[in-house]
């Protein structure tokens, strides 16, 4: 698989300004890492049979889902903690959770795959709300997941403490992973 070197760190986010759907989706999962009822990739999209679906949890959100698909995107995400920069991997990344139905999710890039794109990203989250890099005819846009506020820092303690994690610095990367359903 082809890759362009990922613009990472210092340079400027490249952004798909026609897919503006894209950042309130990424505004509903940051919102999600928020509340307390279930924890990591389980805000994301709970387990069923094996995979996982990204469930709406009101109007919006379903109103959003269905924009996407409409826009003609195929759309995963996948989620990687700090884990991701220590060896060995407990959990590696997680994913992927299907947002839409793919035409074929064998073509999705894997965990595997991602993984030195994660690490990469959460090495370079200095500052910003992270980029979008090119993997094959998918773009892979990576969000920061940051420790907004203290309680973030106190759950994920043992973790962040050791790696001197402090409020704004990113916990893990949220990995949108998109393309469009019939590539021009
Ligand atoms: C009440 C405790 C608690 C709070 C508050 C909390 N987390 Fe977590 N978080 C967890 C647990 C437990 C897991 C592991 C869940 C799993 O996958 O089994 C987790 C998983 C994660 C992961 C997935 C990767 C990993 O490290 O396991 C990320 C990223 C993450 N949390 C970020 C955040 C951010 C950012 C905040 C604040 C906005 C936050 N968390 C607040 C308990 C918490």
């Amino acid at each position: 698989m082809a890759f362009l070197p990922a613009n990472a760190g210092h340079l400027p986010a490249t952004r798909n300004p026609e897919f503006e759907e894209l950042s309130r989706l990424n505004e509903c999962i940051q919102t999600r890492f928020l509340s307390r009822t279930s924890f990591g990739m389980n805000r994301i999209a709970a387990q069923h049979h094996g995979a996982r679906t990204f469930h709406p949890e009101n109007a919006g959100e379903s109103a959003l889902v269905d924009r996407i698909r409409k826009k003609g995107y195929e759309l995963a995400v996948f989620l990687a903690g700090r884990s991701v920069l220590e060896a060995p991997l407990p959990l590696g990344v997680q994913g992927p959770a299907f947002v839409t139905n793919l035409r074929d999710a064998k073509q999705l890039p894997g965990p595997d795959t991602l993984l030195p794109q994660s690490r990469a990203a959460l090495a370079s989250f200095q500052t910003g709300d992270g980029y979008d890099i090119r993997m094959g005819d998918w773009t892979v846009a990576m969000r920061p997941l940051r420790a907004s506020n203290k309680s973030c820092i106190a759950c994920h303690n043992a973790r962040a403490s050791r790696l001197g994690v402090q409020i704004g610095d990113a916990l893990g990367v949220v990995m949108y992973v998109f393309r469009p359903v019939k590539p021009n």
